[in-house]
């Protein structure tokens, strides 16, 4: 087989194991695999800065992510959670077009997947079940946040 045959099987059966995905039909999947890019960040950096505009959301393929705010009243941060594979985050400056709300480090090294603004937007369009569950986590987060921030 081709080497790109080989990368889009592999890709496939990756995207398939993230929760997000898993709703897609198949046809949907193999469009979507053209749009997706694979990215790695090494342990420690930052993946997405707290304030800064943001035109990417991710999905964790493999390690683990940290969410935090960067300042609380005594400016320290603060720490909102972990995430692991199968988990997504980066969707809210999308949904809302507003500057990333947390920052996003890499605890470990980390492979993900990511969308650009427009094919993700087209996404939601495109299915509605994909559409209520990011909206759904995202209002799961701004809560927490509040909660978080005091
Ligand atoms: P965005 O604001 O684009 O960039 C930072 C991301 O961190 C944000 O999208 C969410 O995906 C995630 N995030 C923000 N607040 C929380 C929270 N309270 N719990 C979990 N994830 C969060």
């Amino acid at each position: 087989m081709a080497n790109k045959a080989v990368e889009t099987k592999e890709l496939l059966r990756l995207l398939h194991k993230v929760d997000f995905f898993s709703k897609l039909k198949m046809g949907q999947l193999d469009a979507l695999v053209r749009k997706v890019k694979k990215e790695s960040f090494a342990k420690g950096k930052t993946v997405i800065k707290e304030g800064e505009m943001g035109d990417a959301f991710y999905m964790i393929s493999s390690g683990q992510v940290s969410v935090w705010h960067n300042k609380s009243m005594f400016n320290k941060p603060i720490f909102l959670t972990n995430m692991e594979p199968g988990e997504f985050f980066g969707e809210m400056a999308l949904v809302m077009d507003q500057p990333r709300s947390a920052t996003v480090v890499a605890e470990t090294r980390c492979d993900f997947f990511v969308l650009y603004k427009d094919d993700f937007r087209k996404i939601l369009m495109e299915n509605p079940e994909i559409s209520v569950c990011i909206e759904e986590a995202l209002a799961r987060r701004m809560a927490r946040s509040a909660k978080k921030r005091g």
